[in-house]
Protein backbone atom coordinates (compact mmCIF):
# COMPACT_ATOMS: atom_id res chain seq x y z
CA UNK A 1 0.00 0.00 0.00
CA UNK A 2 1.38 3.47 -0.94
CA UNK A 3 0.99 5.49 2.29
CA UNK A 4 1.80 9.26 0.76
CA UNK A 5 4.98 9.25 2.73
CA UNK A 6 7.42 9.71 -0.54
CA UNK A 7 9.38 13.30 -0.06
CA UNK A 8 7.46 14.36 2.92
CA UNK A 9 9.26 15.41 5.66
CA UNK A 10 8.81 14.10 9.09
CA UNK A 11 10.53 15.21 12.12
CA UNK A 12 10.20 12.45 14.74
CA UNK A 13 11.36 13.63 18.44
CA UNK A 14 13.42 11.35 19.89
CA UNK A 15 14.31 9.37 17.64
CA UNK A 16 17.98 8.81 18.41
CA UNK A 17 17.04 5.25 20.14
CA UNK A 18 13.67 3.46 21.35
CA UNK A 19 9.81 3.81 19.89
CA UNK A 20 11.62 7.39 18.06
CA UNK A 21 14.19 5.46 16.14
CA UNK A 22 11.56 2.43 15.19
CA UNK A 23 9.39 5.09 13.82
CA UNK A 24 12.38 6.84 11.99
CA UNK A 25 13.31 3.72 10.46
CA UNK A 26 9.86 2.83 9.57
CA UNK A 27 9.33 6.19 8.22
CA UNK A 28 12.94 6.50 6.12
CA UNK A 29 11.96 3.05 4.71
CA UNK A 30 8.45 4.34 3.11
CA UNK A 31 10.22 7.42 1.74
CA UNK A 32 9.79 9.80 3.84
CA UNK A 33 12.90 12.59 4.54
CA UNK A 34 13.42 12.00 7.85
CA UNK A 35 14.50 14.62 10.78
CA UNK A 36 16.01 12.66 13.79
CA UNK A 37 16.54 14.24 17.17
CA UNK A 38 18.42 13.81 19.58
CA UNK A 39 19.36 15.21 23.54
CA UNK A 40 22.65 14.50 23.75
CA UNK A 41 23.30 11.06 22.02
CA UNK A 42 24.54 12.57 18.69
CA UNK A 43 26.46 9.06 17.98
CA UNK A 44 23.33 7.20 18.08
CA UNK A 45 21.35 10.02 16.07
CA UNK A 46 23.72 9.71 13.16
CA UNK A 47 23.46 5.90 13.01
CA UNK A 48 19.77 6.04 12.62
CA UNK A 49 20.70 8.58 9.71
CA UNK A 50 23.30 6.35 8.34
CA UNK A 51 20.46 3.30 8.41
CA UNK A 52 18.03 5.45 7.06
CA UNK A 53 20.69 6.13 4.20
CA UNK A 54 21.61 2.37 3.91
CA UNK A 55 17.95 1.64 2.73
CA UNK A 56 18.12 4.40 0.12
CA UNK A 57 16.40 7.04 2.27
CA UNK A 58 16.82 10.81 3.02
CA UNK A 59 17.80 12.24 6.92
CA UNK A 60 19.79 13.95 9.15
CA UNK A 61 19.80 14.49 12.77
CA UNK A 62 19.80 17.61 14.60
CA UNK A 63 19.25 18.30 18.34
CA UNK A 64 15.74 18.82 19.38
CA UNK A 65 16.36 22.50 20.53
CA UNK A 66 17.16 23.23 17.01
CA UNK A 67 13.48 22.92 15.70
CA UNK A 68 10.40 25.82 15.42
CA UNK A 69 6.81 24.92 14.70
CA UNK A 70 6.16 25.04 11.12
CA UNK A 71 2.51 24.43 10.33
CA UNK A 72 1.97 21.02 10.29
CA UNK A 73 0.10 18.39 11.52
CA UNK A 74 0.73 17.50 15.54
CA UNK A 75 0.11 14.61 17.29
CA UNK A 76 1.30 12.67 20.32
CA UNK A 77 1.76 8.82 20.65
CA UNK A 78 1.30 7.79 24.29
CA UNK A 79 2.50 4.33 24.41
CA UNK A 80 1.94 2.45 27.44
CA UNK A 81 5.30 0.17 29.00
CA UNK A 82 7.23 -0.71 25.11
CA UNK A 83 10.13 -3.57 25.29
CA UNK A 84 12.87 -0.90 24.39
CA UNK A 85 16.42 -1.26 24.63
CA UNK A 86 16.33 1.09 27.58
CA UNK A 87 13.44 -0.36 29.52
CA UNK A 88 14.87 -3.81 29.24
CA UNK A 89 18.00 -2.69 30.42
CA UNK A 90 16.86 -0.94 32.89
CA UNK A 91 14.12 -2.79 34.91
CA UNK A 92 13.75 -6.14 36.44
CA UNK A 93 12.94 -8.66 34.22
CA UNK A 94 10.17 -9.47 36.59
CA UNK A 95 8.30 -6.36 36.27
CA UNK A 96 8.51 -6.69 32.99
CA UNK A 97 7.20 -10.20 32.83
CA UNK A 98 4.29 -8.96 35.29
CA UNK A 99 3.51 -5.83 33.25
CA UNK A 100 3.33 -7.97 30.31
CA UNK A 101 1.14 -10.65 32.18
CA UNK A 102 -1.48 -7.82 33.42
CA UNK A 103 -2.20 -5.99 29.93
CA UNK A 104 -5.13 -8.08 27.57
CA UNK A 105 -2.85 -9.41 24.99
CA UNK A 106 -0.17 -10.69 27.33
CA UNK A 107 2.53 -9.31 26.24
CA UNK A 108 4.12 -5.66 25.80
CA UNK A 109 4.22 -4.09 22.50
CA UNK A 110 7.49 -3.56 20.45
CA UNK A 111 8.83 -0.28 19.33
CA UNK A 112 7.90 -1.49 15.85
CA UNK A 113 4.44 -1.73 16.64
CA UNK A 114 4.27 1.97 18.11
CA UNK A 115 5.94 3.02 14.96
CA UNK A 116 3.21 1.76 12.81
CA UNK A 117 0.88 3.74 14.90
CA UNK A 118 3.24 6.92 14.41
CA UNK A 119 3.58 6.21 10.49
CA UNK A 120 -0.59 6.29 9.77
CA UNK A 121 -0.61 9.44 11.50
CA UNK A 122 2.56 10.70 9.22
CA UNK A 123 1.01 9.26 6.13
CA UNK A 124 -1.13 10.66 3.44
CA UNK A 125 -4.00 8.32 5.16
CA UNK A 126 -4.15 10.97 7.77
CA UNK A 127 -5.74 14.57 6.62
CA UNK A 128 -7.72 15.23 9.50
CA UNK A 129 -6.25 13.68 12.92
CA UNK A 130 -4.08 16.79 14.70
CA UNK A 131 -3.91 17.69 18.44
CA UNK A 132 -4.27 14.30 19.30
CA UNK A 133 -3.16 12.06 22.10
CA UNK A 134 -3.29 8.93 20.86
CA UNK A 135 -3.12 5.53 23.00
CA UNK A 136 -0.92 2.68 21.71
CA UNK A 137 -0.73 0.37 24.37
CA UNK A 138 -2.55 -2.64 23.16
CA UNK A 139 -5.31 -2.62 25.43
CA UNK A 140 -3.32 -1.40 28.69
CA UNK A 141 -4.40 1.93 30.14
N1 LIG B 1 9.18 2.62 26.53
C1 LIG B 1 8.08 2.67 27.30
O1 LIG B 1 7.67 1.68 27.93
C2 LIG B 1 7.29 3.94 27.43
C3 LIG B 1 6.03 3.90 28.07
C4 LIG B 1 5.29 5.07 28.18
C5 LIG B 1 5.79 6.26 27.69
N2 LIG B 1 7.01 6.27 27.08
C6 LIG B 1 7.49 7.56 26.59
O2 LIG B 1 7.70 7.46 25.17
C7 LIG B 1 8.82 8.27 24.81
C8 LIG B 1 9.88 7.39 24.09
O3 LIG B 1 10.19 6.29 24.95
P1 LIG B 1 11.40 5.31 24.60
O4 LIG B 1 11.27 4.15 25.53
O5 LIG B 1 11.48 5.09 23.13
O6 LIG B 1 12.64 6.23 25.11
P2 LIG B 1 14.22 6.06 24.88
O7 LIG B 1 14.56 4.77 24.24
O8 LIG B 1 14.85 6.40 26.19
O9 LIG B 1 14.53 7.26 23.83
C9 LIG B 1 14.28 8.59 24.24
C10 LIG B 1 14.56 9.54 23.10
O10 LIG B 1 14.24 10.90 23.51
C11 LIG B 1 15.43 11.72 23.48
N3 LIG B 1 15.39 12.62 24.63
C12 LIG B 1 15.52 12.30 25.94
N4 LIG B 1 15.44 13.41 26.71
C13 LIG B 1 15.26 14.45 25.87
C14 LIG B 1 15.14 15.86 26.06
N5 LIG B 1 15.17 16.42 27.28
N6 LIG B 1 14.96 16.65 24.97
C15 LIG B 1 14.93 16.11 23.73
N7 LIG B 1 15.06 14.77 23.48
C16 LIG B 1 15.21 13.96 24.55
C17 LIG B 1 16.58 10.72 23.57
O11 LIG B 1 17.76 11.32 23.03
P3 LIG B 1 19.22 10.73 23.47
O12 LIG B 1 19.37 9.39 22.79
O13 LIG B 1 20.12 11.79 22.91
O14 LIG B 1 19.22 10.61 24.98
C18 LIG B 1 16.03 9.56 22.71
O15 LIG B 1 16.13 9.86 21.33
C19 LIG B 1 9.36 8.88 26.13
O16 LIG B 1 8.77 10.15 26.28
C20 LIG B 1 8.83 7.93 27.19
O17 LIG B 1 8.67 8.58 28.43
C21 LIG B 1 7.77 5.13 26.94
Amino acid sequence: MDLGLAGRVAVVTGSSQGIGRAAALLLGSEGARVVVTYHRERDRAQAVVGEIGKGGGDAVAVQSKELAPAGILVNVIMPSATRTERMVARLPVQFLERSAQASPRRRLPGPDEVATAIVYLCSGGNTAITGEIVRVGGGAT
